[in-house]
């Protein structure tokens, strides 16, 4: 039988090579946010940008739900990697802030107007879900993020088509997400979180940023001027969802979730995390 002690050990699943480290980085983007940056779609970079107006404030609710806990997590390394999570989406917030302000001064988007429905529906949630259930949504969403982090991690992903400035940018918060998949995961698991409400609150959680996204996409196609295009509609869609696009293989990695004993790094990517570490880095970092 286990000692208490290596149970406590246990409470952190990250491979011991992967360490949880904030990368603070600032990215020169300003130029690039001026055009269609990905792969030289309107589409693609319409989704992209509201993606990203969508992350500061889901980040500060992932940090709030998992900071909720950490005085009842008693492993250490966990603890830390709780440290390590928190850092790394404060310095993606800071970096998506900065980014998403640009681009709606540039492109003269209403930034409010985007984020504005997230920000009360996520608001709301704070203050009237239980913990658990917030913290079960972050849980999900960073599911989320590790599946679209590995498919912009492998080799000849649509995103190494993007202009390299913003590809960069993008794939440093793909490893920071890669290396913390597991963290609010099994703090989850510590505190108790049932394999029950994980999985009905991802049924949910799917169908509100599938909202959410389509909702920012459809703004900013609109203000671009591109949203009765067929002709941008049938080439984006491809890029999203085509066998070569954005999104292709995503759902085997998506429907994992729903497994009994899913675990994220049952999904070992240690391997992108070391590709894209021995990539030479931009010098604007
Ligand atoms: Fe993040
Ligand atoms: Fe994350």
């Amino acid at each position: 039988m286990k000692s208490v002690a290596d149970q406590l050990a246990t409470q952190s699943s990250t491979p011991d090579e992967v360490s949880i480290k904030p990368r603070n980085r600032t990215h020169d983007i300003a130029a690039a946010l001026e055009g269609e940056w990905m792969d030289n779609s309107a589409f693609l970079t319409a989704f992209f940008n509201g993606m990203s107006i969508t992350f500061p404030v889901g980040e500060k609710f992932f940090i709030d739900s998992v900071r909720h806990y950490s005085d009842q997590i008693a492993d250490p390394v966990l603890q830390s990697e709780i440290k390590g999570f928190c850092g790394q989406e404060g310095f993606h917030r800071r970096e998506h802030q900065r980014y998403n302000e640009t681009l709606c001064t540039t492109r003269g988007y209403d930034l409010e107007k985007i984020e504005g429905t997230l920000t009360r529906r996520l608001n709301w949630a704070q203050k009237n879900l239980p913990p658990m259930t917030n913290l079960a949504v972050t849980v999900a969403i960073e599911h989320f993020t590790a599946v679209l982090a590995e498919l912009m991690l492998r080799p000849g992903s649509t995103i190494d088509n993007a202009e390299p400035s913003m590809r960069a940018l993008w794939r440093w918060h793909a490893a920071e997400e890669m290396e913390h998949k597991s963290v609010a995961f099994d703090v989850y698991k510590a505190v108790g979180g049932t394999e029950e409400l994980r999985r009905s609150v991802m049924r949910r959680v799917s169908f509100l940023m599938t909202i959410e996204l389509t909702r920012a996409l459809f703004y900013i196609l609109r203000k671009d001027g591109q949203l009765f295009s067929l002709s941008v509609w049938r080439k984006g869609l491809a890029g999203l969802f085509g066998k070569e696009g954005v999104f292709g293989g995503a759902w085997p990695l998506y429907k994992a979730f729903y497994t009994v004993g899913f675990h994220p790094w049952q999904q070992d990517t240690r391997d992108l995390l070391d590709q894209w570490a021995a990539e030479p880095q931009p010098m604007s970092y």
